[in-house]
């Protein structure tokens, strides 16, 4: 089928064609030894796809070394990736082994590319080039025998023409370059997503996973996700965490989210019923007013003046709602 949904292991990675154009190269790809350059901005799954490469390759058995280089400096970031030799710098109490060297006969992912100082830039190309490494303060050769792949969130090629990259350097890492979208540019993975997270995070809190309401989708189908699977998933697990519905409805779904600025053209979302014409409005608005109330007392741990300053209203006014509403069950202790 040609949209159906595609898990690698028990992960479920999407359904929409360019997702699945991306796994199917991927698996092409694992077994030969060249470099991969893994670009696409933050949480698009950068990381997700060099494992694959890696667990799909001959190199399976061997390490998988991942690495962040936008949070070292630079000597960090030099002794993190070669490693150092006793009395290097201040603090180099013992010898180190780099990442390359504990990577050995495997793969190490240098994610963050995009932020390697271009001095480093020229440490890497050497290593690249000789395939050995030399520990910081040390001067042996230390061969080394590792797949390298690189993630960028950034445009390398652009950033070569700025001068901010080596473009000799961007050549070798970008041997193979895989792309991954946005996830607003494949919202049709975006259902699947949701029904996989909301499922994992709630089994592993060890409660039965619910069915998620069409209003929910249809929230999650028109927010933009700037920080992309990784901030779908944070929201997951946020559902996961305050949710005490059957089924989750708006109210569960965090407010970044819900109350997003939607192009003016579309309209509000509602929750829908089986019999839309036997709903009154004033049924609808109890509603939604229910489970924004029940949202803001479950966050704020039941206590009344925190979930009311969460609803913007008097403590007062919600005690009032929470009686109308016939909510008395939510509320803990006399907060
Ligand atoms: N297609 C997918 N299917 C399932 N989970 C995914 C998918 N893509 C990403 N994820 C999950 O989203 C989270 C972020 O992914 P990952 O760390 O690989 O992103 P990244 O591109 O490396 O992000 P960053 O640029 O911030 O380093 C991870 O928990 C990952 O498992
Ligand atoms: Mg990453």
């Amino acid at each position: 089928m040609a949209n159906a949904p595609f898990t690698i292991g028990s992960v479920v990675v999407g359904r929409s064609a360019r997702m699945r154009a991306v796994f199917d190269f991927v698996r092409v790809i694992a077994d030969s030894d060249s470099s991969v350059l893994v670009s696409g901005e933050t949480g698009t799954g950068k990381e997700l796809v060099a494992n694959l490469i890696h667990q799909s390759s001959s190199r399976r058995h061997k390490p998988f070394v991942a690495v962040s280089c936008a949070i070292l400096s630079e000597t960090l970031i030099e002794s993190e990736l070669f490693g150092h030799e006793r009395g290097a710098f201040t603090g180099a109490i013992k010898d180190r082994p780099g990442r390359f060297e504990l990577a050995a006969g495997g793969t190490i992912f240098l994610d963050d590319i995009d932020d390697v100082p271009l001095t480093m830039q020229v440490k890497l190309l050497r290593v690249l080039q000789n395939r050995v490494v030399e520990r910081l303060g040390g001067t042996r050769q230390i061969p080394v025998d590792v797949r390298v792949i690189t993630g960028s969130k950034r445009d390398l090629r652009a950033l070569t023409a700025e001068g901010k990259f080596r473009d000799d350097l961007f050549y070798r890492l970008n041997v193979i370059p895989v792309n991954l979208p946005p996830l607003r540019d494949r919202r049709e993975d975006i259902p699947i997503l949701v029904d996989h997270f909301v499922k994992r995070y709630f089994r592993q809190r060890g409660e039965e996973p619910r069915g998620i309401s069409p209003a929910v989708l249809q929230a999650f189908m028109r927010y933009p996700w700037p920080g992309n699977v990784r901030e779908l998933e944070n929201a997951c697990e946020r559902i996961a965490q305050t949710c005490t519905c059957d089924t989750v409805r708006l109210g569960c779904v965090p407010v970044s989210v819900l109350f997003h600025k939607y192009a003016e053209d579309q309209q509000p979302i509602v929750e829908t019923h089986a019999h839309p014409s036997a709903v009154s409005l004033d049924d609808r608005l109890k509603e939604v007013e229910s489970n924004l109330i029940s949202w803001a007392l479950k966050v704020s741990g039941g206590n009344k003046s925190k979930a009311a300053e969460l609803l913007n209203i008097k403590r007062s006014t919600l005690g009032d709602r929470i009686k109308k509403l016939e909510l008395t069950h939510l509320e803990v202790g006399d907060s």
